[in-house]
């Protein structure tokens, strides 16, 4: 069975494996001979020969200094060395963090023997005795890869090397309009539902609506938690999707969901219990499907999404202007959580600078994630999260029409046990009657 990997056009693929083991084969299958940038065809171009060690020096600074400028143009890059010690991979994924590119690692995992056997067979050999202390090196860096705050890492077994296919896509971009955004659902379903039906979406299958004139829903995330009905909510998202009437891209919440789905140690709190409890509930069967659609959906769903050739940007949290159009973790981190400083306020929520307000781009942001009492536009941005499940209203925003149309909560779900941040327009606890 092929696997497939998808990159972003804005990904530095960073090949990390032994001489002969199949890197400048495999990436040639997929990429023109100018985006890969060569460790050996860098020597080659300075001293007519590519396997010159002694050249070592300059042709690293070309090596780089190509990368660096194909970056900076946007290019999609594959660097092709050996990048078997810590300090060269990290100074390629220090060149992608510049441009704000993906960091993303295919190690080369193939036998010693395999690899000898291939250096035998091409004309410019480098010998067994190099090959295996590259193995050794190989070795030591396989365990480090996960730790070196890659985007991402691939292992690729020599059965890859024939089966695997890369594909190059622009996820972030979904399409033109018209468009109604949905953020903060937060297992509010029944709010959902009306809010679909007053928006003109029919009820096609169960948990299923489709706009008859092809309108499309864009939830910008958070979808589960504090309200009642967390896993319709999702699914709801899920078979919108599936049928091409909606888009999605994922709120911290969403993450964090994924990241339990998946096993891993989350804290759970900020009324993730009240989805877990929904989950255990669900019969097994029912339970792995959702837990699958899940996470296929959410690891697949772009940080932010560009709509209508660019002139509407959908996310989570907020994205900053030099951010849009590119890849990275500053960005996803910035998409789900907004522009943390790293401090905590005394109760415990994440310090977040107000980047709105300094917002100065042309393209629209649609976001949400820290719930103000009605629709707030400020400098090209809107923020669409009412706080439903804590009293407040389910908003869509319709684009192009830039109107908007709200359900109020059906009732309280969740008090907000933790006071409102400080200022005027933010969810405050006298804001919890419903209305
Ligand atoms: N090869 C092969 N079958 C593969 C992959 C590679 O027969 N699936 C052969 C290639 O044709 C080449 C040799 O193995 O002659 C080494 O592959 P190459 O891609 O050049 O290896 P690299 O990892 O790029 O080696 P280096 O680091 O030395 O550039
Ligand atoms: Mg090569």
């Amino acid at each position: 069975m092929s696997r497939i990997i998808e990159i972003d056009p804005r990904t530095l693929l960073i090949l990390v494996g032994v001489s002969g083991s199949g890197k400048s084969t495999l990436v040639r299958r997929f990429f023109p001979e100018t985006a890969i940038v060569a460790t050996d065809r860098c020597r080659a171009l300075i001293s007519d020969d590519e396997s010159n060690q002694a050249v070592s020096g300059p042709a690293f600074e070309l090596f780089y200094s190509i990368i660096d400028k194909r970056l900076a143009l946007g290019r999609t890059t594959v660097a092709d060395s050996t990048a078997l010690r810590a300090e060269y991979r990290t100074a390629l994924r220090e060149l992608a963090r510049k441009h704000n590119f993906a960091a993303i690692v295919l190690a080369f995992d193939v036998l010693e023997e395999l690899a000898n056997q291939r250096d035998r067979g091409r004309n410019r050999r480098v010998g067994s005795l190099v090959i295996s202390r590259q193995t050794d090196a190989f070795r030591n860096s396989l365990p480090l890869l996960a730790d070196e705050g890659m985007d991402a890492v691939y292992t690729l077994g020599p059965a890859d090397l024939d089966a695997l296919e890369i594909s190059v896509r622009d996820i972030t971009t979904g399409g033109d309009g018209p468009f109604d955004f949905i953020g903060d659902v937060h297992g509010c379903a029944d709010e959902l539902e009306e809010l679909l039906k007053q928006l003109g979406y029919v009820n096609t299958a169960q948990l299923t609506y489709i706009h008859p004139e092809g309108r499309r829903v864009v939830f910008i995330g958070d979808i589960t938690d504090r309200g009642p009905r967390s896993i319709e909510a999702f699914r709801i998202v899920l078979n919108m999707v599936a049928a091409g009437s909606a888009l999605f891209t994922p709120g911290n919440h969403c993450n964090k969901l994924m990241r339990w789905l998946m096993g891993h140690n989350v804290h759970i709190g900020f009324g993730m219990e009240t989805t877990i409890a929904e989950f255990d509930s669900l019969p097994t069967a029912e339970r792995e499907e959702f837990r699958q659609q899940i996470i296929a959906l959410v690891s697949k769903s772009p940080a932010y999404l560009m709509l209508d050739s660019g002139r509407v940007v959908a996310c989570h949290a907020g994205i900053k202007e030099d951010m849009i159009g590119r890849q990275g973790k500053d960005v996803v981190s910035m998409c789900l959580y907004g522009d943390t400083t790293g401090e905590t306020t005394a109760e415990g929520l994440p310090v977040r600078r107000d980047w709105a307000a300094n917002y100065q781009g042309w393209r629209f942001i649609v976001y949400g994630h820290t719930p103000v009492r009605t629709p707030q536009i400020r400098n090209n941005t809107i923020n669409i999260d009412q706080g439903c499940a804590f009293g407040g209203w389910l908003t869509a925003f319709r684009w192009p029409e830039r109107t908007h149309m709200q359900v109020p909560a059906y009732r309280v779900y969740y008090n907000r046990h933790l006071p409102a941040l400080g200022q005027d327009e933010r969810f405050g606890p006298e804001a919890l009657i419903p209305r």
